[in-house]
Parts: structure tokens; sequence; C-alpha cells
């Protein structure tokens, strides 16, 4: 049987927004949480992951509209693609255990890291440019509101 592809843990990049940071965070440790399982445990942890990320990706799209913006085209495919990629393991986790360890452990984490790195930083820039950076809750205590 081959050997399972190694498990290599990076810290997650911070980039400078609390709560994307945060989402940022969670995602990592439920990534380490499928890396990690068991295959009976396998869909339960894949389905926590897919749905963190919409989440996440839902109030990141969200944050970019309150500071003015969108995220572009090129970002949405991105976040589309990395859920897709839960699918794709999703399905195959019942055929191939080595493989969909393979893209768990080895292509997930580069395209989450590169996304971070590359594209979230830029979306980052322009929510902390624009004010988004403040919870609602903060603007609103301090616009007496
Ligand atoms: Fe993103």
């Amino acid at each position: 049987m081959p050997a399972m592809p190694r498990l290599r843990v990076q810290k997650t990049p911070a980039l400078g927004h609390a709560a994307i940071d945060s989402e940022h965070a969670a995602i990592t440790d439920q990534w380490l949480r499928a890396a990690k399982c068991e295959p009976f445990q396998f869909q339960f942890f894949i389905a926590r992951l897919k749905s963190l990320m919409t989440n996440h990706f839902e109030n990141e799209a969200a944050l970019m509209e309150r500071a003015g913006g969108q995220l572009c085209r090129c970002h949405r495919d991105e976040h589309q693609s990395l859920l897709d990629l839960c699918d794709q393991m999703r399905e195959l986790s019942d055929r191939s255990w080595r493989k969909t360890q393979s893209l768990l452990r080895v292509k997930f984490p580069v395209l989450v890291r590169k996304h971070i790195l590359y594209t979230d930083q830029m979306a980052v820039l322009f929510i902390n440019t624009n004010g988004a950076a403040t919870p609602p809750q903060a603007i609103a205590a301090s616009s007496g509101a």
C-alpha cells in the first residue's frame, strides 16, 4: 500500500482583519481535523469544512460590499474552485482514500495558502482602506445610533 502523503502544517498568514483572520484560522483547524481523521469520520469533517468555507466566503463578500466594492470575478472563481475541491474529495473518499488524502494534504493547503496570500490580501487591503475593518456595532455606537 502506498504511503500516505505527509501532513505539512504551516501557520495561517494573518492579513490584519480580525474577522477574516479568525475565520481563516477556523478553516485551518477544521482542515487539520479532516486531514487527521479516520475514513469513517471523513464525510462529517469535509462537510463541516465546506460549510465553514461557504460561510466565510459569504462574509468576505459582505465585507467587500460594506466597504463599497465587490469581490472580483477571479476571487469568486477561486472560492468556487475550493468548494468544488471539497465536493471532489467527498465523492472520491469512498473509492480512493489515498487519493483523497493527497488532495486534502497537498493540493488543498497549497491552494488555500495562495488564495490567502495573493487574493484575500488584496481584498483585506481594500476593506481596511475603506473603513470596513470596524465591526458594525462599534460604528453604530460611535455615531449614536
Ligand atoms: Fe477569499
